[in-house]
């Protein structure tokens, strides 16, 4: 058996079916590219045959995607299987990837077949698509729910028709590790001939058990690992790709299995998603969490101190989060700014470097240390941003125990300067109340948050709203050393963002424009 493991990101497929977690095509290319530079093996560009947003994104995908296949996902129908081929064909290495359920439940409520015509539907829909493209991966959806023999039966039938990877999902998070690794091991040893595909699993994290059952799979047998990063995906999410990857690596003596992932790209991969999603990584997160190696107790630190190893099982510079990546000072130079944003794939223009580099040396003078993670943000606000409706020109706010919250801004709105102060209960409130007033709308804040970059009192603060207005949701971010004017101008973002929705309510809303490097 091959000691190397597949790495299949499904960020950009189920990923995005998380709520909140909806991204445009250019912002799908540019984390589809992301993903390339960290070696994963396939990248899970959407479901083509879901709709013609979907179909191009996918298509727009395998063509800038070089160095890995992509794959379309498509239900075992002849005309969703076209469509998949139709997206991914122009590609350097295309996969199919075609499912169908083999649980009772499923197949009696959802697909209203009997086990027989959906043996034949596998045939079929495995052999059709292996007519189109060599490489067809074929999925039993709600596996671990499945009857043993019958979905042994199904492997089989998929394998003969042509399939070259057999995915066994655990779709609804139902199975546990052992049970999970066991039922991997009896379809290897009892399919007959399932030494022609490779095993691939597809783990739910319902019981916040994704990455165990995915790592008890792959001990058992199986070489692919279906993962998205940070987790997301449908309800709880998919096993998280950081978590499964660097437990393959720093337990290496236990698994002795390889993969081609740059482990120094996780972190920037996760903060690329977080980024353009506007969910920040909670800071417990494991591997990437701000706290994730922050020590506190003064026995641990004492530890650290004397051997790194007495409590850290792995260091930040093995994920990319280095903390001694300073990039740039109040004396650093234009060409060190240029060769990071290289680095992170940036393309920029002369006049956009400036305008970034006049931005990061402003921060500079705020801020003590400036990061990568201040940089990318700098880059996002500065360069990437939608053309807005409104603009924030100016922002005064007051507030504390003995005054009443107060806020004053100007404005550009629908080309007119405006200014208004108002009151609130807290200053975000009053920022909110009087953005409200000046462009004259009155949107349900449905959620906000506030997340600190980096480490230190004088961390940038990234914000992200949700808004909800005449049936319409948006989300806004944006990030500033001084948090109320993070949140000012995150609030105006989702406004921006909701006016633009409001023009063309299907139309394709970032919160950032052309994010492609
Ligand atoms: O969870 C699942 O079963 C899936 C399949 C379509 C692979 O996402
Ligand atoms: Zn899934």
């Amino acid at each position: 058996m091959s000691d190397r493991i597949y790495i299949f990101d499904t960020t950009l497929r189920d990923g995005e079916q998380s709520p909140g977690a909806t991204m445009n095509m250019r912002e799908k290319v540019r984390l589809a590219r992301q993903l390339e530079r960290l070696g994963v093996d396939i990248i899970e560009a959407g479901f083509p045959a879901a709709s013609q947003g979907d179909f191009e994104s996918v298509a727009k995908i395998a063509e800038a995607v070089k160095d890995c296949s992509v794959a379309g996902l498509c239900r075992s129908v002849k005309s969703d299987i076209d469509a998949a081929w139709g997206a991914i064909k122009g590609g350097v290495s295309p996969r199919i990837h075609t499912f169908i359920a083999t649980s009772d439940i499923h197949m009696k409520y959802k697909l209203g077949k009997n086990r027989d015509q959906v043996l034949e539907m596998t045939k079929e829909a495995v052999s059709y698509a292996a007519g189109l493209c060599p490489d067809v991966e074929f999925s039993a959806e709600d596996a671990s729910r499945s009857e043993p023999v019958f979905l042994a039966q199904v492997v089989q039938t998929a394998i003969a028709a042509g399939a070259r990877t057999i995915n066994i999902p655990d779709t609804v998070g139902y199975a546990q590790p052992q049970e999970y690794g066991e039922l991997i091991r009896y379809l290897i040893d009892n399919v007959p001939n399932s030494q022609e595909a490779i095993f691939s699993v597809h783990c739910h994290n319902d019981l916040g058990l994704g990455v165990a059952n995915t790592l008890a799979a792959i001990k058992a047998g199986a070489r692919q690992a279906e993962v998205t990063l940070s987790g997301i995906g449908e309800r709880a999410g998919n096993a998280a790709m950081e978590e499964v990857i660097m437990a393959l690596n720093v337990r290496r003596d236990y698994y002795n299995l390889e993969t081609r992932v740059d482990t120094q790209q996780i972190y920037p991969s996760c903060r690329l998603l977080s980024m353009i999603i506007g969910q920040p990584i909670p800071p417990y997160k494991a591997i990437t969490g701000a706290n994730a190696f922050a020590h506190e107790s003064g026995i641990h630190q004492d530890g650290m101190l004397k051997n790194r190893q007495t409590y850290e099982i792995m260091t930040p510079d093995s994920i990319g989060k280095s903390s001694s990546d300073i990039v740039i000072g109040k004396h650093s130079g234009r060409h060190a700014l240029k060769s990071k944003l290289d680095e992170l794939g940036y393309k920029l223009t002369e006049e956009q470097l400036t305008q970034v580099f006049q931005a990061v040396k402003n921060l500079a003078d705020k801020k003590k240390q400036v990061f990568i993670e201040d940089v990318e943000a700098v880059v996002l606000e500065e360069v990437y941003r939608i053309p807005d409706r409104f603009k924030l020109k100016y922002l005064s706010s007051m507030s504390g125990n003995m005054a009443i919250p107060t806020a004053a801004l100007r404005m550009e709105v629908r080309g007119e300067e405006k200014q208004l102060s108002d009151f609130g209960v807290g200053p975000i409130d009053a920022v909110f109340n009087t953005i409200d007033r000046l462009v004259e709308r009155h949107p349900k804040l449905l959620r906000y948050s506030v997340n600190a970059i980096t480490g230190g009192t004088d961390a940038q603060g990234e914000v992200t709203v949700k808004l909800e207005e005449n049936a319409m949701t948006s989300v806004g971010r944006a990030s500033d050393p001084d948090i109320i004017v993070a949140s000012a101008k995150a609030y105006i973002n989702a406004l921006n963002r909701l006016a633009k929705k409001e023009g063309d309510p299907r139309s394709d809303v970032g919160y950032y424009d052309s994010v492609t490097p």
